[in-house]
């Protein structure tokens, strides 16, 4: 069996609540990502995939703690590592693709400059080595003219031709993972599936284990063999691609799947899926999908369903699979 890469168990996570107390935004995410497979992490707005993905590299908020849960990179402790090898594990060995803007690009600095920044630090790379690397990784990254595009300011470049320059950046010190948060969110259509296709190529050639976070599932599934489903803070179901695709167990993946053939608006909300997600924190006790759950019964108000094996590599958090699965084993 493949080694793990990224493998997140039972994490939680809180900020500082109203009321002086801990307020959980995220609870119970599980998630393995295995060395060369492309693994998607999907679910609505405020589901936890960014925390849940900056987790992964010890990059939370300062305000965040994680209250439970195991983080490992390679094999490696991620909450108990000194902050010098994870220095050496974001970037070197993890490279990352963050959502939000203002992480990413310096908008005073030439964008040649910024690409080469890791390869700087993890593999010394100078001068002459260092502008001729930047050339090369944008062009890498498809980017047409990457002397001008080195020279550039960020400002001066098009929303795609800077999703391009992070990958590039994100890249710069060879690292054998990434991480790309909604790295299309902000892209038109046409942009989107050009930066999809380059992520592909660029994973095959670059032999990359991936782990691609978006909202959109069409798209998660055009990238990723294997899938993992977040709703209200946990995982909810994991499986491969197809079989997900094919036979989608919880309920949540199945009103999800459903609103990918009737649309999704901007924000990711399903107008297919009635009812909204629960406000972080207020959960209940029961099933968190229960309020829009349409086979929900007495039993899902009054429990939380645990994530449970469902047979070839699936989990699923759903009293339904879980007991399907006791009759049959
Ligand atoms: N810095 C913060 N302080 C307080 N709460 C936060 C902070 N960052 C995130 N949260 C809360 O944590 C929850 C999960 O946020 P997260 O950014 O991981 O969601 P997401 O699934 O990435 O959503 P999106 O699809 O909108 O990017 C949300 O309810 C959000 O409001
Ligand atoms: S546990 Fe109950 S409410 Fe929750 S998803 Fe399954 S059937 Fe629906
Ligand atoms: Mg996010």
């Amino acid at each position: 069996m493949a080694r793990s890469i990224v493998d997140v168990e039972d994490l939680a996570v809180a900020f500082p609540g109203p009321d002086g107390g801990a307020r959980l935004v995220v609870d119970g995410v599980s998630l393995a990502v295995a060395e060369g497979e492309a693994m998607g992490l999907v679910g609505e707005s405020g589901c936890g995939k960014t925390l849940t993905a900056l987790a992964a590299v010890r990059l939370l908020p300062h305000a965040a703690r994680v209250l439970r849960g195991s983080v490992r990179l390679e094999g490696e402790d991620v909450l108990t590592a000194s902050e010098a090898r994870m220095c050496a594990l974001r970037g070197g060995v993890v490279g990352f693709v963050f959502q939000e803007p203002s992480q990413a690009l310096n908008p005073v600095r030439s964008v040649g400059s910024q690409v080469t920044e890791a390869a700087k630090l993890h593999l010394g790379v100078r001068g002459a080595d260092a502008a001729a690397l930047a050339g090369r990784l944008l062009a890498e990254v498809g980017l047409d003219e990457p002397e001008r595009v080195a020279h550039a300011y960020p400002h001066q470049l098009s929303g795609g031709e800077r999703q391009r320059v992070l990958l590039a950046a994100a890249l710069a010190a060879g690292p054998r993972a990434l991480i790309a948060d909604e790295p299309t969110s902000a892209l038109d259509t046409v942009s989107q599936q050009r930066l999809v296709e380059l992520i592909r190529r660029l994973r095959e050639s670059r032999g990359l284990t991936l782990l691609f976070v978006s909202h959109d599932l069409a798209l998660v599934g055009r990238v990723a063999e294997r899938i993992t489903v977040l709703y209200a803070g946990e995982t909810v179901e994991t499986g491969d691609r197809d079989a997900l695709f094919g036979d989608p167990r919880h309920p949540y993946t199945q009103a999800l799947l459903q609103a990918r053939l009737g649309g999704s608006d901007a924000s990711g909300d399903f107008a297919t899926v009635p009812g909204g997600v629960p406000r972080a924190g207020e959960w209940g006790q029961g099933c968190r999908f229960a309020p829009r759950c349409p086979h929900a019964w007495r039993r899902c108000t009054g429990a939380r369903p645990a994530l449970t094996p469902a047979g070839d590599g699936r989990t699923v958090r759903c009293f339904l699979a879980s007991d399907e699965e006791e009759r049959r084993g």
